[in-house]
């Protein structure tokens, strides 16, 4: 399963491969907003540009390419900005939640963070668990097959 390190909060999270990365942070009680964002956002529509991320360093197949929308609205910031809510796990990558909010010793602590292997984490959805034999319902000839009956 990927891991997303996420710098700011130091905290590893795993996911499943496909889940969206403001999603996963929400779920995790990772704080993904600014006070822009925390007054008012548009829950994951990519329209009101506040779910920014900084994955300076990621291995670029980690986050799904970036949508028209992520294009668009970042035309003026750092290429290595996305936005949260646009951008599928893939694979383990280091993240910089709201990364327009002064961080003290940045540059050290995303170094030592990138510094860190990261597990690789598949890049496809595990296999599912094999289903035990169910029970047949009732009205289904609930009765023993003859190899059950047989055994013992
Ligand atoms: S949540 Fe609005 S652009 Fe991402």
């Amino acid at each position: 399963m990927p891991v997303i390190r996420f710098v700011r909060e130091g905290r590893d999270v795993e996911c499943y491969p496909g889940e969206n990365l403001r999603e996963v942070a929400l779920r995790e009680g990772i704080e993904i907003y600014g006070l822009k964002g925390k007054l008012g956002n548009c829950g994951g529509c990519g329209q009101c540009i506040t779910c920014f991320v900084d994955v300076d360093g990621a291995d670029p197949l980690a986050l799904t390419p970036c949508t028209a929308v992520e294009e668009q609205k970042l035309r003026r910031r750092p290429t290595s900005w996305r936005l949260a809510c646009q951008a599928l796990v893939q694979g383990s990558l280091v993240v910089l939640t709201r990364p327009q909010v002064g961080l003290q010793d940045r540059e050290g602590i995303l170094a030592r963070a990138l510094e860190t292997p990261l597990p690789p984490g598949p890049l496809a959805w595990p296999e599912p668990e094999p289903q035990a034999d169910l029970e047949p319902e009732e009205g289904e000839g609930g009765s023993t097959t003859s190899d059950e009956a047989g055994d013992g």
